[in-house]
């Protein structure tokens, strides 16, 4: 899909089902390499991303098979002889989860050959936590031609302090220290709903970990650990964009399957806003009968603060909301890419520096001609598109669908006349 259509200025109103989590089926999936059974991940969504993991995996030695939500890995036959193969270039270019992987080779082999997702250097930000953290495991590194080599001659538990909560900097870790010799513990570890996803898959498979949910986690080496039978939880960020939709467009939606609990910061500004959302048996039942207020600050922080893969979807609800709104963005650099789109569709939006826009609400969008440029942006130029008044043509819709089974899908069920070609 290159584009999307979308004939916008409708209120939303019907069900959908949130898919399976993309951010903690990834390193679920990098997981099962440290187990020696078979494990049966359900509700696994159909995502480019999944697909490349599976490619991975097989490179490895892995077996996989997939039914619909479910896949099905063995990782019995892991072993060096497959992985000094090396890995499949597009698989591992193509999705940047990739690095979760240096975790789990390492606490399986011992050795990892890793390319670098985008072609970064040792030592430069990206991950430059996961590498002096690993490296307190007794990992060693050595830049090659090709990458990343790292190895241990035995992962030996340490105490770790992390002076940023990198989401993926914990997850390596914590795939690294349940199989090495003594206890882990991880202090400052980032506390993403999707950690606890892969601490609860591991303590299925066997491994010792105490703190899940905390910023201390306790990890005790296992040698041997099994595969398991799992569910991953519905996706917060996907469940929050149709959120966000519904605010934009005002209506009555029910968010089937959205993983509630791990939203509050997401549902609480979004209540304060003045939408109505209650906890259902079968999801998350939203409801916008009015204009709603803007929270004036909007300040994204690591978990349970507002994420900030929710701040781009929530833009175009700013900008229609009622009165003026400051947003902060505090985990990444340059997450405003969609602001002149915004302002071409008659938004009043101002950026005031890197970090930081002001947006006064107005009352209408017009449809616009716009180019997603990465995923959750691209996601709030659609959502954009579905409350202005006329057509929007949403370019570049391959970022959208790292992170997305089917927008297009999902919005028509709630009534937006939408497709993509
Ligand atoms: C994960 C999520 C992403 C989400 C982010 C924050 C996945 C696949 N992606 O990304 O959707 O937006 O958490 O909730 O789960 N940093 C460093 N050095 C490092 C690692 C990180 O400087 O070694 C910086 C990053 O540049 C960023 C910040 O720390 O500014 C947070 O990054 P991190 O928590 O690691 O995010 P990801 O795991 O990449």
């Amino acid at each position: 899909m290159d584009s999307i259509y979308i004939h916008g200025g409708i209120t939303l109103q019907g069900q959908v089902r949130v898919q399976g989590s993309k951010n903690a089926v990834l390193p679920v999936m990098a997981a099962t390499l440290l187990t020696e059974g078979t494990s049966i991940i359900r509700n696994c969504p159909r995502l480019k991303d999944v697909y490349h993991m599976q490619t991975l995996l097989e490179s490895l030695g892995c077996v996989t098979a997939r039914d619909k939500e479910t896949l099905k890995i063995r990782a019995t036959d892991v072993d060096i002889l497959h992985a000094s193969k090396g890995m499949p270039e597009d698989a591992v270019r193509g999705m940047r989860s990739s690095i979760i992987l240096l975790g789990a080779l390492l606490g399986r082999l011992g050795e990892v050959r890793v390319e670098y997702p985008g072609g970064c250097v040792i030592g430069e930000r990206p991950i430059d936590i996961h590498i002096e953290a690993l490296k307190k495991l007794n990992v060693h590194f050595e830049e090659k031609s090709y990458g990343l080599y790292a190895y241990s001659s035995e992962l030996r538990g340490a105490e770790i302090g992390l002076a940023v909560p990198s989401v993926g900097a914990t997850e390596n870790l914590i795939l690294a220290a349940v199989r090495a010799l003594g206890t882990t513990v991880i202090r400052g570890a980032a506390r993403e709903p999707e950690i606890a996803t892969l601490c609860e898959y591991l303590a299925a498979c066997g491994a010792d970990i105490t703190g899940i949910g905390s910023s201390t986690l306790v990890i005790q080496g296992t040698k041997e650990l099994a595969g398991t039978d799992f569910e991953i939880p519905g996706d917060r960020i996907v469940a929050g964009t149709y959120l966000c939709a519904c605010m934009a467009t005002g209506g009555e939606v029910l968010l089937k399957e959205a993983p509630i609990r791990q939203m509050q910061e997401t549902i609480l500004t979004a209540e304060r806003m003045g939408a109505v959302c209650q906890k259902t048996k079968e999801g998350l039942y939203v409801q916008v009968e009015e204009r709603l207020q803007s929270p004036q600050k909007l300040i994204t922080a690591p978990y349970p603060g507002f994420p900030t893969d929710m701040q781009s979807p929530f833009l175009p609800v700013l900008a229609l909301a009622e009165g003026e709104c400051f947003v902060e963005e505090n985990i990444f650099e340059n997450r405003f890419h969609i602001v002149p789109y915004l302002e071409a569709m008659g938004a009043d939006i101002r950026q005031i520096d890197a970090r930081h826009v002001r947006v006064r609400g107005t009352e209408e969008l017009t449809g616009s001609p716009v180019s997603a440029k990465e995923l959750r942006g691209g996601a709030a130029l659609v959502i954009a598109g579905v409350a202005a008044r006329g057509e929007t043509v949403v370019d570049g819709c391959k970022f959208i669908e790292r992170g997305y089974e089917n927008i297009c899908r999902d919005l028509r069920e709630l009534g937006v006349r939408i497709y993509g070609v």
